[in-house]
């Protein structure tokens, strides 16, 4: 804190006994004194030096002390310095007016020595005290808006790593516990199709060397429509074949969706992370009574394995490709059916590589699109347009999190009201080992 015997004090007064009372009297007592003779010089001086006090002459040849007040208060490198104006007894000066513009004080000469100190130390101290209030206050809403951030980063965090556990593990889950029986079942049916074969031949052996059975037979034959049977097993197996792959398929689609990340990046297949993501989704694809089937077009170029974390870049693709659904979705009950007709729901995703160092992922539909509003306000955290129950409004938050914090890289979306919206994901190749905190 600088104490009252170091504050600079400056006088702006014309009448050079004034100030020479004034200066011998501050100086004797401790404090450091500037002087000016008129406000002008004031002026210029204070480019150069920032008093803690200034005592002010209203009267004074050139611009007043009022105007002086006025423009040292309308510079932000002065505004704050208090001032006290200075007024001779018979002076019939407007106290008010110099107070309205802002002066903290007025003293009246001849000066009283120790009304004068009395004065010029309280507002020091008032000036010190308000200053020392507003820096901590400053740092405090600073501290605060830095905590807020904190919390806000870190509930999304919880969120999404709980909506990752929670239905990541289910899914996990449920596909390790499908994947059994579904081997089990392909794994037979291979041996099921060559036991049909076998005794397929040898009822072919047996009717070409006792083309004549009893009757028994011939009937037991009639009774199960024996040619039919035997066409049509053989292609019964086949499609129980073709329904056990998909199977497969879906449950090797979940476990790949589901990845659980390590805490270190590793390679992975984008195009494998769209495809498990729209295969979940497909349900959300077809066609419904209420609305046609979403036409999904891939356009994948020639990518190289990228490094980062699958289990979150697929919950970017689904949170993206959900957010394209709902849009399309949304623009369609605002149709008529003629409308519909003319107009397919369409979903693009086409990548590239975009330099040695990036890939670029783009995801657009021909849905409802955004207002410029909207669009401004999409990453927000919360931010959602969808009725209570439809939206949180954490997707775009979450997954712009996940782009570029966890794999620095660009989440961006570019969008027109009624024709659709495209997001781009930028991610790079490889990302830096990360430092491993080992809990000992
Ligand atoms: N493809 C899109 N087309 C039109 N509007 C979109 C699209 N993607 C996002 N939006 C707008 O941005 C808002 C925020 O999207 P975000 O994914 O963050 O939340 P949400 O979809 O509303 O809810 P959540 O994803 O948490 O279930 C949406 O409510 C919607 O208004
Ligand atoms: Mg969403």
């Amino acid at each position: 804190m600088t104490s009252p015997f170091q504050s600079l004090i400056m006088i702006v007064d014309d009448n050079p006994t004034n100030v020479k009372v004034l200066f011998d009297f501050l100086r004797e007592t401790g404090f450091r004194v500037l002087v000016a003779q008129d406000g002008e010089s004031a002026l210029e001086k204070l480019e150069q030096v920032c008093p803690d006090l200034i005592l002010l002459d209203v009267m004074m040849p050139g611009i007043d002390g009022f105007e002086t007040c006025r423009r040292l208060k309308a510079i932000e490198t002065t505004q704050k310095i208090p001032i006290i104006f200075m007024t001779a007894l018979s002076d019939s000066v407007d106290k008010i007016k110099g107070l309205k513009l802002g002066a903290v004080d007025y003293i009246t000469k001849p000066f009283q020595h120790e009304e004068v100190l009395a004065r010029i130390n309280h507002h020091l101290k008032v000036h010190h005290l308000t200053q020392t209030l507003e820096q901590s206050v400053a740092e405090r809403t600073a501290a605060l808006a830095d905590a807020l951030e904190k919390l806000q980063h870190s509930q999304l965090q919880v969120v999404q790593n709980e909506k990752m556990s929670a239905l990541g593990q289910l899914v996990a889950g449920v596909a390790h516990e499908i994947n059994n029986p579904v081997g089990c079942v392909s794994g037979n049916l291979v041996h099921a199709q060559q036991y049909m074969h076998d005794l397929i031949d040898l009822l072919s052996l047996y009717q070409q060397h006792y083309p004549q059975p009893i009757g028994e037979i011939l009937q037991k034959a009639e009774e199960i429509d024996l040619d039919y049977l035997r066409e049509d097993l053989p292609r019964l197996m086949t499609v129980m074949k073709e329904g056990v792959g998909r199977i497969r398929k879906i449950s090797t689609s979940l476990r790949t969706f589901s990845r659980t990340d390590s805490d270190q990046p590793t390679p992975f297949n984008i195009h494998d992370g769209i495809d498990s993501t729209l295969m979940i989704l497909g349900y959300r694809l077809k066609a419904s009574p209420d609305h046609p089937e979403i036409e999904v077009v891939k356009q994948y170029g020639q990518l190289p394995e990228i490094e980062g974390f699958p289990g979150e870049i697929n919950q970017v693709l689904m949170n993206l490709l959900a957010n394209a659904i709902d849009a399309l979705e949304e623009a369609h009950q605002n149709r008529g059916f003629d409308a519909m007709r003319a107009h397919s729901s369409q979903i693009r995703i086409q990548t590239r590589q975009v330099n040695a160092q990036s890939i670029e992922i783009r995801i657009r539909d021909n849905g409802m699109g955004m207002s410029d509003e909207v669009q401004k306000r999409a990453f927000e955290y919360a931010f959602t347009t969808k009725p209570m129950g439809k939206g949180t409004g954490l997707g775009l938050a979450i997954s712009r999190s996940i782009v570029t914090e966890k794999h620095g890289g660009q989440l961006m979306c570019q969008s027109r009201l009624g024709e659709g919206t495209e997001t781009t994901i930028v991610l790079p190749l490889r990302q830096p080992t990360r430092e491993l905190v080992r809990l000992s």
